[in-house]
C-alpha cells in the first residue's frame, strides 16, 4: 500500500525519513516535535541550530541520529486561525514540500505526523482530508510508500456524522431479517447482495446429465459406465472459469484506465500489481482484490463476482465488509476515503498485505 495509516508512535517508525510538526524556530517544543528531539537525542538539536529556522509550509531536513529513520524532516504547519488566514495552503505546502525534500534525498518510506491537527488546533478530520489529499496526489506521479501516523484515538477523526451513519448501517446490517427493511437499504435503492447468478455451465458428461447443469447428472449406473463416458481430467480442467486475475485485467480493459490508474486508485503497490498480472497462480488476498473491485468501481454483485474467483465473498458478519459495502452503495469509491472509516473502526484497511 503505497499511502498506509498506521497507529503508532513516529519516533518508532522504521522508515527512511519521519517528518517533525516542528515550528519556525526548529529549536523543539513539546507535542510530536518535543517527542522526536527526546528520541533522537542532543544531535538533532546542535543541527537544528545551524539552520537558522524556516518558514511555515517550508521544510528542512537533518539526521536523525538517535531514531530509527536516517532522516528528520521538519516543518512548521500554520496555526489555525479560522481558516480565513490561508491556513489550507499552507498545510498543502508543508506535506508537499517534506515530500519533495525526501524524494530529492531518495527516500523510499516517509512518516507524517497529523501536522497542525495538536498545539495549532486544525480540526483532525480537515487536517486529516489535506493530508490525505496532498499525500495521494503526490503519489498518482512518484513512488514512494508514505505513512501518515496516527497517536492516539483522539488525534483521529474521521467527521462524526459519517462515523454515525457507518455506525447506524452497521447495527442494521447485523439484524440480517431486517436489513432490507431499513431506512438506509431503502435509501440506498435496495440494492441486496445477491451472488452472481451461478452460470449455467455446460456439463461435461453429455452422456450421464439430462440437463446443462452438472449437478443435475443422474447418478450412473455403474462405475465403469461413468469412467468410460467421462472427459479426462484435462478436458475438465479446461472448463476452469475465468479467475480473478483474468477478471481484473478484463474489467481494467472494459474501463478503459490504465494498469496505472487502477493500481493507484485501489492503493496497491506497482510491484503487488505486477506480481498479480504475472504470475496467473499468484493468490491476492482478500482486501487487494476488494480494492481491486472498488477501484474499478464495480457493483455490489460484481464485487461479489470478483471476490468469489479469488475465493472469498462479502459477509454480513464482517463489519469491514459492512463498510466497503456502506461506502459503495453511496457510490463512493474512494479507497482512502473507505480506508479512514475502516480505521476509525479498527478494521483491516483496503490493500493492506
Ligand atoms: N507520534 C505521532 N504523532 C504524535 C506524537 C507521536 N509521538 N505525539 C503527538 N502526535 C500527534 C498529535 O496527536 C497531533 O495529532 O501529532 C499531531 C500534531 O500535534 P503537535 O505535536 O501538537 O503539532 P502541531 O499541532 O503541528 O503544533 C506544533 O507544537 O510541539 C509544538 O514545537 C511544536 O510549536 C510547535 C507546535
Amino acid at each position: 500500500m503505497p499511502f498506509e495509516l498506521v497507529r503508532n508512535d513516529i519516533t518508532r517508525m522504521r522508515v527512511d525519513a519521519i517528518v517533525n510538526a516542528a515550528n519556525c524556530s526548529l529549536l523543539g517544543g513539546g507535542g510530536v516535535d518535543g517527542a522526536i528531539h527526546r528520541a533522537a537525542g542532543p544531535g538533532l538539536l546542535k543541527e537544528c541550530r545551524t539552520l537558522g529556522g524556516c518558514p511555515t509550509g517550508e521544510a528542512r531536513i537533518t539526521g536523525g541520529y538517535d531514531l530509527p529513520s536516517r532522516y528528520v524532516i521538519h516543518t512548521p504547519g500554520p496555526v489555525w486561525q479560522g481558516g480565513g488566514h490561508g491556513e489550507k495552503e499552507l498545510l498543502t505546502s508543508c506535506y508537499l514540500s517534506s515530500l519533495r525534500l525526501a524524494a530529492a534525498h531518495r527516500c523510499e518510506s516517509v512518516a507524517f505526523p497529523l501536522i497542525s491537527a495538536g498545539v495549532y488546533g486544525y480540526p483532525r478530520d480537515q487536517a486529516l482530508r489535506v493530508a490525505a489529499d496532498t499525500i495521494l496526489g503526490f503519489l498518482s506521479d512518484h513512488d514512494m510508500l508514505v505513512y501518515l501516523v496516527i497517536y492516539d484515538r483522539t488525534a483521529y477523526a474521521i467527521s462524526q456524522n459519517l462515523y454515525a451513519s457507518i455506525r447506524a448501517f452497521i447495527d442494521d446490517a447485523e439484524i440480517p431479517a431486517d436489513y432490507e427493511k431499513t431506512e438506509f437499504y431503502r435509501r440506498a435503492g435496495n440494492v441486496s447482495l445477491p451472488l452472481a447468478a451461478p452460470k449455467e455451465r455446460k456439463t461435461l458428461f453429455p452422456k450421464l446429465g439430462k440437463k446443462a447443469h452438472p449437478q443435475s447428472v443422474e447418478e450412473p449406473d455403474s462405475w465403469t459406465e461413468f469412467s468410460a463416458s467421462a472427459p479426462s481430467l484435462n478436458e475438465y480442467l479446461r472448463e476452469q472459469d475465468e479467475g480473478f486475475r483474468d477478471m481484473l485485467l478484463r474489467k481494467i480493459d472494459e474501463t478503459g484506465i490504465t494498469d496505472a490508474v487502477c493500481y493507484k486508485r485501489a492503493n496497491v503497490d506497482r510491484k503487488l500489481f505486477n506480481k498479480i498480472k504475472n504470475q496467473p497462480d499468484y493468490r491476492a488476498g482478500k482486501s487487494t482484490v476488494l480494492a481491486f473491485a472498488v477501484a474499478l468501481r464495480l457493483s455490489l454483485p460484481e464485487i461479489q463476482e470478483m471476490l468469489g474467483k479469488a475465493g472469498f465473498s462479502l459477509s454480513h458478519s464482517s463489519k469491514a465488509d459492512l463498510i466497503v459495502e456502506y461506502f459503495v452503495l453511496q457510490g463512493n469509491y474512494n479507497v482512502f476515503e473507505i480506508n479512514e472509516a475502516l480505521f476509525s473502526f479498527d478494521q483491516k484497511l483496503l490493500g493492506s498485505a
